[in-house]
């Protein structure tokens, strides 16, 4: 350790010119997508007091603000400016008592209204602000499900990611800030939250459970997540538990016992100790819109996880990921979103290789690659949403900007660069640096660049190589890094197979047995191979061919439940204008609600049959989640 003197001596070192020129003035950025003004306060402590009205879908209750000013002493009142969107606000009161008058300022798409509370204070000087408040029936943030939905009870979850905590409660709602969190959730059913069990449930009004929770560790509001309904817990790990729906209860056991520990002590080696405690998973209903979202001590995911072969559950890997990449370091804006989810993507996928081996990590890393080309070729704006930096500004939506390149060119860039530096035993040292150094921090790129070029000192030249322009401020796909593909040939020479069956015409040669030795993840590279490859036919011309490659593998293409499978058969189907699956598929999207698979899913539907596309959305579009609706309706030009 350097002491205190001499570590002020050590010049900072500059990044090449290029990133240097566009280095924001300010350090950590500034944050485009909150309207309050998070830059001038400090939170302590934050209590939630909540109750959940299943009759009026609302919940209501306060936030209590443990504060700080960081506002000069001159000034004589300060301005408290938080984020709201569809809130109603009931009452605001200064130190427990004093009344204060509020403003809620008119909407501005898609932040929100801003908040505006005066009262004064001397810089530094601690105190409390409770906001009273209730959601609302527009509100983004909550789902509200009746009994029909679920196996028979009302549920409700919260999705908060990336800027909907302000629509279930007044905050700065922003990455950069974070703080520790007390909540007391009042329901009729069972409740689940983003942090550990502080105490029994106590005895509430109107036949309400009242459940206790803590956050010891300080995190930013995105993170927090609710879900109330029938729920019960099973056990899948010495510090984990399944919480689900009683009927998927056994099935949701199978599916993860034992792996999440393995998951937990794979990435505590490639980074350091867990540090939250707990670590649980909820098994959220069919309408959940993500594959899982990184809650602190309670992922939230998808009933689609559940394949009945545990095929499905890297998901869970990268969700724990996050419980450094993300949870305890935090990006500081949207812009630099793939702080959060390249980093979690590169975890996961060290994790899968610590379990499987190097060719499963480069196997993950191809079906990634594929994605983000897919992506990228399907973008509406690829100049502005394929580059790693992002520029939202005020008006950008990050839920629009959202796609695969923040997951995966930020992947490809730390695989870049750990390849460069010499491998995963060179690069781990700067995997624990970095995390340590900006735990309970939010931070931007250029700090992540910084720590690289300070932590790299004596390698600068090789960090110099590389072609920032390009990784980070370009939009397309980046370089293409070298992956070995020992367990893609096989897929590749059997899709290759099928190109020239395609065009002769002759299906000798191919039994069911081709696929006897290919796992899920090469299933998966398989079907996207026959439609993503240079050398694939098209098989619209060819749905001859596709036919009888689906009867031949019917067992495990057809009759399979995983869904990554089930989506990618049926992309087959209607890249090969096979006209009996338009139906299924629209039959299928109302039994799932993962964004990953219903929006390909209609936007499949609408290049072959709009109509079919159109009635489809109209019937399901209220079993959606609200952020799914408005993007499905979005991409079928709706809107
Ligand atoms: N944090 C994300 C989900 C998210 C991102 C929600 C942005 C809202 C806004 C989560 O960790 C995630 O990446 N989920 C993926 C799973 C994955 C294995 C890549 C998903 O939902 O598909
Ligand atoms: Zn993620």
């Amino acid at each position: 350790m350097l002491s205190r003197s001499t570590k002020n001596l050590v010049r900072k070192m500059t990044l090449p010119s290029l990133v240097e020129s566009r280095r924001p003035k300010t350090s950590p950025d500034i944050d485009p997508s909150t309207l309050s003004n998070y830059q001038q306060f400090q939170i302590q402590k934050t209590t939630l007091n909540l109750e959940v009205s299943f009759d009026q879908r609302i919940i209501n209750g306060s936030v209590l603000y443990q504060l700080r000013s960081l506002q000069a002493q001159e000034e004589a009142t300060n301005r408290l400016c938080l984020d709201t969107s569809y809130l109603q606000i009931h009452n605001v009161t200064l130190g427990g008592s004093k009344n204060l008058q509020w403003e809620l300022k008119p909407r501005q798409e898609p932040l929100g209204s801003q908040l505006v509370l005066e009262y004064s204070k001397d810089k530094n000087e601690e105190h409390s602000l409770q906001i009273d408040f209730s959601t609302t029936e527009r509100c983004t943030a909550l789902q509200w499900l009746s009994g029909k939905q679920t196996s028979g009870k009302p549920y409700v979850f919260s999705q908060l990611e990336a800027i909907h905590a302000r629509s279930l409660f007044p905050c700065f709602d922003t990455p950069s800030v974070k703080s520790v969190i007390t909540a007391n959730i009042a329901s009729r059913y069972p409740v689940v939250f983003s942090g550990r069990i502080a105490a029994d449930p106590s005895d509430g009004q109107n036949g309400n459970k009242i459940y206790h929770f803590e956050q010891p560790v300080p995190i930013p509001f995105y993170l927090i997540g609710i879900a109330s309904g029938d729920l019960e817990s099973a056990p899948i790990g010495p510090r984990s538990s399944v919480y689900t729906e009683p009927f998927r209860l056994k099935d949701a056991q199978w599916e993860f016992d034992g792996d999440v520990e393995k998951f937990i002590q794979a990435a505590e080696k490639i980074v350091f100790p867990y540090e939250w405690g707990t670590y649980d998973v909820l098994i959220n209903v069919d309408s959940y819109p993500y594959g899982g979202m990184e809650s602190p001590n309670m992922t939230f995911a998808t009933p689609t996880l559940i394949a009945h072969d545990k095929s499905n559950i890297d998901v869970i890997a990268h969700e724990l990921a996050h419980s450094w990449s993300g949870n305890l370091v935090t990006n500081c804006s949207w812009n630099h979103f793939w702080l959060n989810e390249g980093w979690t993507v590169y975890l996961e996928r060290r994790i899968v290789g610590a379990l499987h081996g190097e060719p499963a990590r480069h196997l993950s890393a191809l079906i990634g690659w594929n994605d983000l080309s897919e992506s990228i070729n399907a973008m509406s704006d690829p100049e502005r949403f394929s580059k790693l930096l992002q520029d939202l500004g005020t008006k950008g939506d990050p839920d629009e900007a959202f796609s695969s390149v923040p997951y995966e060119k930020g992947f490809n860039l730390l695989f870049h660069l750990e390849n460069k530096l010499g491998g995963p035993e060179n690069f781990d040292p700067f995997v624990k640096h970095y995390f340590q150094k900006f735990a309970k921090q939010s931070l931007d790129t250029y700090q992540f660049l910084d720590t690289l070029y300070e932590f790299y000192q004596d390698k600068r030249e090789i960090l110099d190589s590389v072609d920032w322009e390009t990784w980070l401020y370009k939009p397309g796909m980046p370089p293409k890094p070298k992956f070995d593909t020992s367990l893609a040939d096989d897929v590749y020479e059997l899709a290759g197979k099928w190109f020239k069956a395609a065009q002769s015409g002759d299906y000798n040669g191919f039994t069911p047995d081709d696929l006897n030795k290919v796992s899920t993840v090469q299933l998966v590279l398989f079907l996207d191979t026959l439609v993503q490859s240079e050398n694939s036919v098209d098989w619209s011309k060819h749905a001859d061919a596709a036919r009888h490659l689906l009867e031949i593998y019917h067992e495990k293409v057809v009759n399979s439940q995983n869904a990554e499978i089930v989506f990618r058969k049926f992309r087959f189907q209607v890249e090969s204008r096979i006209e009996g699956s338009y139906k299924e598929l629209a039959q299928w999207l109302g039994t799932v609600g993962r964004m990953k698979f219903v929006r390909p899913g209609f936007r499949l539907l609408n290049k072959v049959d709009r109509p079919l596309a159109l009635e489809t959305f109209q019937e399901l579009k209220d079993t959606y989640h609200p952020i799914c609706k408005a993007l499905v309706k979005q991409d079928l030009g709706l809107s």
